[in-house]
């Protein structure tokens, strides 16, 4: 059975409707933590809570588009209203982009930063005034990739909104420290979930198959809530993610050369 290390703690999860933030919010739960559900996929969210209440913990779910303000305050709101306050908040909401540079629109690449960096700032803004109640204690954890460590051929736009997400929780992390608010950084590698049937793609781009292993979206989450528990600053998830990350920082010109060789995508007819 899970440890009850989170018990009376509050975590809030966006993106909790499916994936890595389902999964998340479970294994919060089973520690003992009372989970909020963010997401604009209502009915998913009402699943997620009633798995969540199933076994005996305590779930709100909040339909919450994080890209809109009203929706992000409310979503606090309703948070605070619940469950009297916040202890941490999993910025985890995200979306891809396929294709080459040359090849995605501007207005597609702005909608991946606004899901991914902006919307993530937005609601970091606002969950502030109520992690800082429950400090010295309260966590933020940011969801990356291992593409926001190192940008690989028509990853690109998708990698540079999650390259944002490291830099910035690098400066938060600065700025929250003396408050005692822990700023983590999660960059998961290949993941089985519904991510890239959701994601965008330039036009005639698609990726059919991906020549490794996934994990799996709960070994994530155990992985998400093991670097909360001990308050790790990064983890970099998947074997081929940690050695890319690696051989990238110790010889980036050869890196270029395998990813030229790794990302070979056949073009949609
Ligand atoms: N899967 C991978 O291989 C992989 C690898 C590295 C990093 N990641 C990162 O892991 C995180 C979770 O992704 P996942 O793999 O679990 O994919 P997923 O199953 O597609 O989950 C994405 C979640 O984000 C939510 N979301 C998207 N746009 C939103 C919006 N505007 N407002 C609120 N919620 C929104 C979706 O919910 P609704 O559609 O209901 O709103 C969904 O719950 C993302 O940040 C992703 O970049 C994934």
């Amino acid at each position: 059975m899970a440890s009850a290390h989170f018990q009376g703690r509050v975590a809030l999860i966006t993106g909790a409707s499916s994936g890595i933030g389902r999964a998340t919010a479970l294994a919060y739960a089973a520690r003992g933590a009372q989970v909020v559900l963010a997401a604009r996929r209502e009915s998913a969210l009402r699943d997620v809570a009633r798995e969540v209440e199933a076994r005996g913990g305590r779930a709100l779910a909040v339909r919450c588009d994080v890209t809109r303000e009203d929706d992000v305050a409310r979503l606090l709101h309703e948070t605070r209203a619940a469950f009297g306050g916040l202890d941490v908040l999993v910025n985890n909401a995200g979306l891809g982009l396929y294709g080459p540079v040359e090849g995605f629109s501007e207005a597609q690449l702005r909608r991946v930063f606004e899901v991914n960096f902006f919307a993530l700032v937005r609601v970091t803004q606002a969950a502030l005034p109520l992690l800082r109640a429950r400090a010295p204690g309260a966590q933020i954890i940011n969801v990356s990739s291992v593409l926001g460590h190192r940008g690989l051929p028509l990853l690109g736009g998708y990698g540079a909104s999650k390259a944002a997400v490291n830099l910035l929780t690098e400066s938060l992390r600065a700025e929250l420290a003396a408050e005692g608010i822990r700023v983590l950084l999660v960059s998961p590698g290949l993941t089985e979930t519904e991510f890239r049937d959701a994601r965008l793609h330039a036009e005639g781009w698609r990726q059919d198959t991906i020549p490794l292993r996934a994990m799996s979206a709960e070994a994530v989450a155990q992985a998400l809530v093991h670097a909360s528990r001990r308050g790790h600053r990064q983890t970099v998830l998947t074997l081929p993610g940690r050695l890319m990350v690696l051989a990238n920082r110790l010889a980036p010109g050869l890196f270029d050369a395998v990813a030229r060789r790794i990302a070979n995508p056949a073009k949609a007819p």
